[in-house]
């Protein structure tokens, strides 16, 4: 998709992830399936150190150029978010805009344990994900699916969509959700 310019790849930052810039303090961001970086400009913008990664070399690629561009410093990893991409550092958020979605049953469990693995507790995982539900669609999340991130997230919020969105929602019926990993006593 990255030979062309793919239909999510807007150049523009959604609400949503600037709602929970606006809310949170400034520190670690992780960008995982980012992309050509849009949004990782977007949080550094707001102050966040971010480190972005793709497993599509093209992205890769093309966000660490936008990032230059703007002149920001920061890492972008070409790596699959199943596997061990070689991230030892832990965020203070964890982004996540259409990559979740389109993974395997056996992708999704490495996906959750790297996630478990790479989010300080107290720290907000922001996951945007076409719902399955209604479609039959091959990709995309069920209720289930977000329940899972419940075994070791607390749930903040959630904003089912039908419409079609200029975040590359393509007019599918999707989830934003948003939440935090309860700090350790
Ligand atoms: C729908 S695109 C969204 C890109 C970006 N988040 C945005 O909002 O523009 C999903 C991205 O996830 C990446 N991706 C999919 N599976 C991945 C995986 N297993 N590891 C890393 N990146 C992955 C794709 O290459 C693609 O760039």
């Amino acid at each position: 998709m990255y030979l062309g310019r793919p239909p999510w790849d807007t150049g523009v930052s959604p609400p949503e992830l600037k709602r929970v810039l606006d809310e949170k303090p400034a520190g670690r961001a992780l960008d995982v399936g980012c992309g050509t970086g849009t949004n990782l400009v977007t949080m550094a913008q707001y102050g966040w150190s971010v480190v972005g990664m793709d497993m599509a070399w093209l992205s890769v690629l093309r966000a660490r150029a936008k990032l230059q561009k703007a002149g920001i410093n920061a890492r972008v990893i070409h790596g699959d978010v199943t596997g061990e991409p070689g991230l030892d550092q832990t965020f203070d958020l964890v982004l996540d805009i259409g990559c979740y979605h389109s993974l395997s049953p056996g992708g999704r469990k490495d996906y959750v344990s790297n996630l478990n693995r790479w989010l300080k507790s107290g720290g907000c995982y922001l996951l945007y994900a076409h719902r399955k539900d209604s479609d039959g669609a091959e990709h995309g999340v069920t209720d289930d699916d977000l329940e899972l991130f419940k075994a070791f997230l607390d749930q903040c919020w959630r904003e089912d969509s039908d419409e079609r969105r200029p975040d590359g929602g393509g007019g599918r019926p999707a989830t934003w959700a948003c939440f935090v990993k309860p700090k350790q006593t």
